[in-house]
């Protein structure tokens, strides 16, 4: 079996930020709960002409300029905030990356875990010809209703991981441990614009989880926990990542200190705790964000806890590679993170309240990202591309490139 991994892992996020301090500020909320009780400072906020496309354009156009497209067979683009029901989402990207028609294309769905199939899924793709690259792009906006206690642990973000046979960043762990089970913690009916979520649930079903994938992993023949050099969970807040490492260890007969449980995760939380939750992407900012920091990881076998509601849990592992320090992008994650624009409290009430794009809709001109949505028209999405200042203008329906 060829050693199989991730060779190249890029981020993006939203044109907008707004800080827990303002959002506290006006409900009337001690902004220590948000600081302290959920771990979050601030959350991206997708600006008008930004959707789940243009992060996902924007995540992978630095990993295809740099690697190119010659291997890549199939782009499976994992996300919870779909554009269509039917359409894949990875298919605008065709035109705006210059991606070869013989690229395979789907849309995966498991809440915030499909990012993680889809990484399994393209290990088996590249096990069976390790000629063959696949994308695998995370990107999903999260939104709650408004003055609703979840309405803090919104966020959105991109993440656009090439996985590949012999891989330059890290190789993922032939072991995986698995669990699913029917919740209703949080769910979005195809009618509605927000989920529905059973807050309280939605995190003793996530411990469950952790505890049950971790379970099966060992049985299969996992790492033991003191084998692990840190811990990344998903974090649809990064205090839950606090919880779920604690509840792990506490499960595995070994309650820990509260610096213990720092020295695992801390490193991981750095992208989450300002950008929020981005469901399939989150578990991937963590990574990155760990990568990220000064520490060598050389050799050093991570553990990776993917959680989507409703529910399905993934334990797996991810071991970063000698030279793999050479081939992050450190400075464009950060970068991504810092240009952010701070968004006034009323700019982001009326966008949360502006309906989904449908029929005719023509966006306000917002992002300063390299991609935009730049009109709804008889229900079809054009994007554009803004680089050298909207050169180009790509429709998805025809694929047809303007000037
Ligand atoms: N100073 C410091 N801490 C404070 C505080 C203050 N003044 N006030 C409250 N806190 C603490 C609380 O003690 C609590 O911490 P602990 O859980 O460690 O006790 C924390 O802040 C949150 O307070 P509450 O429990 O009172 O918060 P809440 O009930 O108002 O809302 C929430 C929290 C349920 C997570 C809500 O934000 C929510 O529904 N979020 C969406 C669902 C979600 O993120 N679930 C996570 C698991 S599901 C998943 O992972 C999938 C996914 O991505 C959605």
């Amino acid at each position: 079996m060829p050693r199989c991994g991730i060779h190249d892992i890029s981020l993006a996020t939203t044109h907008y930020v707004l800080d827990h301090a303002t959002l506290a500020r006006q409900q009337g909320v001690p902004v220590e709960k948000y600081h302290r009780g959920l771990g979050q400072e601030a959350m991206s906020i997708a600006a008008d002409d930004e959707d789940v496309v243009t992060l996902a354009a924007t995540a992978a156009a630095p990993v295809l300029r740099r690697h190119g497209t010659e291997r890549l067979r199939t782009l499976i683009l994992a996300t919870e905030t779909g554009i269509d029901q039917s359409k894949a989402a990875g298919l605008p990207l065709h035109p705006l990356l210059d991606l070869p028609p013989t690229t395979r294309v789907v849309e995966l769905k498991q809440a915030c875990y499909a990012a993680t199939a889809a990484l399994q899924f393209a290990v088996g793709l590249i096990t069976r010809d390790p000629a063959q690259q696949v994308l695998v792009i995370a990107s999903d906006i999260a939104r709650y209703d408004l003055d609703t206690p979840a309405e803090a642990t919104q966020g959105a973000g991109a993440a656009a991981i090439l996985v590949s046979a012999d891989p330059a960043v890290a190789e993922l762990g032939p072991v995986t441990g698995v669990y699913s089970a029917d919740v209703m913690d949080f769910w979005r009916p195809n009618h509605r614009a927000t989920p529905i979520v059973d807050g309280k649930l939605s995190i003793t079903a996530y411990l469950d989880a952790v505890r049950h994938a971790y379970a099966d992993y060992r049985r299969r023949g996992g790492h033991d926990l003191a084998e692990f050099g840190a811990f990344c969970y998903h974090q649809p807040f990064t205090r839950m990542a606090h919880k779920a490492h604690r509840h792990l260890l506490e499960s595995a007969g070994a309650p820990p200190e509260d610096h213990d449980i720092d020295a695992a995760v801390a490193a991981t939380t750095r992208y989450n705790r300002v950008i929020g939750n981005s469901y399939t992407a989150s578990l991937y900012l963590a990574l990155a964000a760990l990568l990220d920091q000064p520490d060598d990881l050389t050799g050093t076998p991570i553990a990776l806890l993917s959680y989507g509601s409703g529910c399905v849990a993934e334990f797996f592992s991810a071991t970063p590679v000698p030279g793999y320090r050479e081939h992050l992008r450190t400075d464009a994650n950060r970068d991504a993170v810092d240009a952010r624009k701070p968004i006034g409290y009323d700019r982001y009430r009326t966008l949360h309240e502006t309906p989904p794009p449908t029929g005719r809709y023509v966006p306000d001109a917002e992002t300063a990202g390299p991609y935009r949505l730049a009109a709804v028209t008889n229900d079809i999405r054009t994007y554009e591309a803004t680089e050298n200042r909207r050169v180009a203008t790509y429709s998805v329906n025809s694929g047809s490139r303007g000037e």
